[in-house]
């Protein structure tokens, strides 16, 4: 299958890497600004033209952000071959806009897919809503691709913002956990090399491992780990102090309400 990717800032070229790693080589890459091809190895150079890349490709993913949507829709569907089915991970859109500038009743299938970044690695968890008519064999094909980049789960178009403010976002808030507990084990003491990224994160994934492996409850967990009148529940205190879990609810919130903020703006 020919695959072309269109946008190659970081879920763009995410996508990219992740779809080397799970064996699909047939890859044609474009961007407006080309240096970003340069840092994707194994590229055919040839197909870097839009046209060329639209009128070359079985299925095209477009990763662009809302802003920049209409323009590039607007360059590249006059190339696109009508059943070809166009995949995109643009957050802050909705039906109707999208309606407007591809029509759905056109055979082009119009999907939404909402991946996370982990996808660079082949292990995205992706929602997919179909926006209008795919036939058995584009849909076998798209679904061929995004399982072999991870776990999908099938939404609702009505719904891939908030999709894309929880479970893509939560890499970041990962990330963030990480490097403050990297920066803490230094404040205690220990070596940035010693208890280096790799030791934490590996606990955070073991700790992951046994929570889905044992079903309990993370509360249960955080019980468990806190012996009374202990060290654990010392450090707990002083999240709850700051309300760590408001923060959180609120931050997850705050990313919701943006995506519907950026989509009245269009
Ligand atoms: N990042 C994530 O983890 C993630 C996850 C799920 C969904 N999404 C959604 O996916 C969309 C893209 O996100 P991103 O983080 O990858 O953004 P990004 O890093 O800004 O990447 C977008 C890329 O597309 C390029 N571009 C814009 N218009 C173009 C055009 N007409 N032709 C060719 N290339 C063009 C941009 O070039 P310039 O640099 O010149 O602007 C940039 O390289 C957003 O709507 C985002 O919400 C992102």
């Amino acid at each position: 299958m020919k695959i072309g990717i269109i946008g190659l800032g970081n879920i763009g070229s995410a996508f990219y890497h992740g779809c080397r790693k799970a064996g699909h080589h047939s890859l044609r890459c474009f961007d407006r600004n080309p240096s970003k091809l340069k840092t994707l190895t194994g590229i055919n150079p040839e197909p870097k033209q839009l046209a060329l890349l639209c009128e070359s490709s079985d299925l095209i993913v477009i990763a662009v952000k809302n802003n920049d949507l209409a323009h590039l829709l607007q360059q590249m569907l006059p190339f696109v071959k009508e059943a070809t089915p166009l995949l995109l991970t643009t957050v802050g859109i909705d039906r109707d806009w999208l309606d407007m500038h591809v029509p759905l009743s056109m055979s082009h299938p119009v999907v939404r897919i909402i991946p996370n970044i982990n996808i660079m690695s082949a292990h995205s968890h992706t929602g997919i809503a179909y926006l209008n008519k795919v036939s058995d064999e584009a849909r076998q094909h798209i679904e061929m691709l995004m399982t072999s980049l991870g776990t999908i789960e099938h939404i609702d178009d009505t719904v891939c913002d908030a999709f894309a403010s929880l479970y893509a976002s939560i890499p970041a808030y990962l990330g963030i956990f990480l490097s403050a507990m990297v920066d803490a084990s230094e404040h205690i003491g220990f070596l940035r090399e010693t208890p280096s990224y790799q030791t934490i994160s590996n606990i955070m994934i073991q700790t992951l491992e046994m929570m889905n492996e044992t079903h309990q409850h993370p509360a249960v967990i955080k019980d468990l780990v806190c012996s009374p009148s202990g060290i654990t529940i010392e450090g707990i205190n002083e999240m709850e102090y700051h309300k760590i879990r408001s923060v959180i609810i609120k931050s997850f919130t705050n990313s919701y309400m943006k995506s519907k903020d950026i989509k009245t703006q269009q």
